[in-house]
């Protein structure tokens, strides 16, 4: 598997940006322009294929690079960040009860996502932060 390790990051990373440009959109549409056929099934179902495949790219590379959550500490902050960003999305698109709460959540949501790119740039738990 090592030989596709560049091929891997690559889908990685344009799974990360596909992933965070989907929820991006769709957020700002259902909540500032009243789109609510951003939470039809089709466009669901290509944001769950979307994730898979991210995920399932961020297995292999943890295989290659021999790095763990739980071992290496900016891959703990990834997988925790991860939970939060997932708990935020949900209120931004689904269960925040008006709009404001959901675009209070949505760019909470974004913001979140950003830190852990920044983090897995990093290699460095403190993402961004980390020259400080
Ligand atoms: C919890 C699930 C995830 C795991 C286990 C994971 C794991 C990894 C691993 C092992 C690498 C390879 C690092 C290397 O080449 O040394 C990587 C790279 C990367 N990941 Fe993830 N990842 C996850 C989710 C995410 C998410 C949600 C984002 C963005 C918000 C992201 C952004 C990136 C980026 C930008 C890189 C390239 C970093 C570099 O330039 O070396 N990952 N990830």
């Amino acid at each position: 598997m090592e030989e596709f390790y560049v091929q891997i990051r690559q889908v990685h990373i344009a799974a990360v940006i596909a992933s965070g440009g989907l929820f991006f959109v769709r957020g700002l549409l259902l909540n500032l322009f009243d789109q609510r056929w951003v939470m039809a099934g089709p466009i669901r179902w290509t944001s769950y294929a979307v994730d898979t495949v991210l995920l399932t790219a961020a297995l292999m590379l943890m295989t290659i690079v021999q790095q763990y959550p739980f071992a290496d500490a900016w891959l703990t902050v990834k997988v925790a960040l991860l939970g939060v960003y997932i708990g935020l999305g949900s209120f931004a698109l689904k269960r925040g009860r008006s709009r404001r709460v959901r675009i209070g959540f949505w760019a909470a949501a974004a913001g979140v996502y950003l830190f852990i790119a920044s983090v897995a740039r990093a290699h460095n738990p403190l993402g961004l932060f980390a020259g400080l």
